[in-house]
């Protein structure tokens, strides 16, 4: 009987580095990403595009019921994905703070998330599947071989996003960033569905005072262990 391709499922808060540890573990073993939170951007988007209220869940259920996305590789390590809404290039405007705020407030919706269960479960493909999300080992993918909640206190995730931003001369209060990770966490935690909390069985990384290098190598040793 053909066996199903291995999912290595990575959760945890924004700012974790989760997103670029993902990148890291499905270049080093050839796998395909899931890029979970892309696809709560995606429905924000369209439903912006659309004139859909972003508080109707009705119509954001048909709207997601019929997302017309890809993600298709770029060749570029840095920016592995480009992403697409109804054949439009969208990969940058997803990123935007509005697009975060747009998506953290269609993810507590249960008929939404219930709508993409099988849009995310279908890039379970060979030779193996990294997912990147908040639910992906307690919800998505509940039997994937490996789960990992990466995790990070408020501080330092404030810190790193920071840096990012200068980096790319954009202004930014460091104070303000660190209230608005806490007031994420604060919804992103205690929402009734699918809250972001650590699988019973994931193992739990924190990565406040490692540098993305010391992770990395943390999860490829679990990852090469659990997948042997
Ligand atoms: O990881 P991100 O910033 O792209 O996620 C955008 C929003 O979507 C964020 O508020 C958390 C939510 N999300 C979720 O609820 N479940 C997922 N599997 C991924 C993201």
């Amino acid at each position: 009987m053909a066996k199903t391709p291995p999912v290595i499922a990575i959760d945890g808060p924004s700012g974790s580095g989760k997103g670029a540890i993902t990148q890291r573990i499905a270049e080093t073993l050839g796998f395909h990403i899931l890029d979970s939170g892309a696809i709560y951007r995606l429905i924000g988007l369209a439903g912006r595009k659309h004139d859909v209220d972003l508080e109707d869940e009705a119509a954001l259920i048909e709207l997601a019921r019929q997302l017309d996305i890809a993600f298709k590789a770029t060749g570029y390590a840095e920016d592995p994905l480009s992403i697409w809404l109804e054949g439009e290039d969208v990969t940058r405007k997803i990123r935007t703070d509005e697009a975060g705020v747009d998506a953290s407030k269609i993810a507590p919706l249960s008929g939404v998330r219930e709508a993409i269960k099988q849009l995310q479960r279908s890039f379970r493909r060979d030779p193996g599947l990294v997912a990147d999300g908040r639910d992906m080992g307690t919800v998505v993918f509940t039997d994937a071989d490996v789960k990992i909640f990466l995790t990070a206190s408020a501080e330092a995730r404030a810190q790193r996003r920071y840096k990012q931003l200068i980096d790319k001369d954009i202004s930014v209060s460091l104070h303000a960033l660190f209230t608005s990770i806490r007031k994420r966490d604060e919804r992103d935690t205690t929402r009734a569905v699918a809250p972001l909390i650590p699988a019973s069985d994931a193992v739990i990384i924190d990565s406040t005072s490692l540098d993305i290098d010391e992770v990395f190598n943390q999860v490829l040793t679990i990852v090469k262990g659990k997948l042997d």
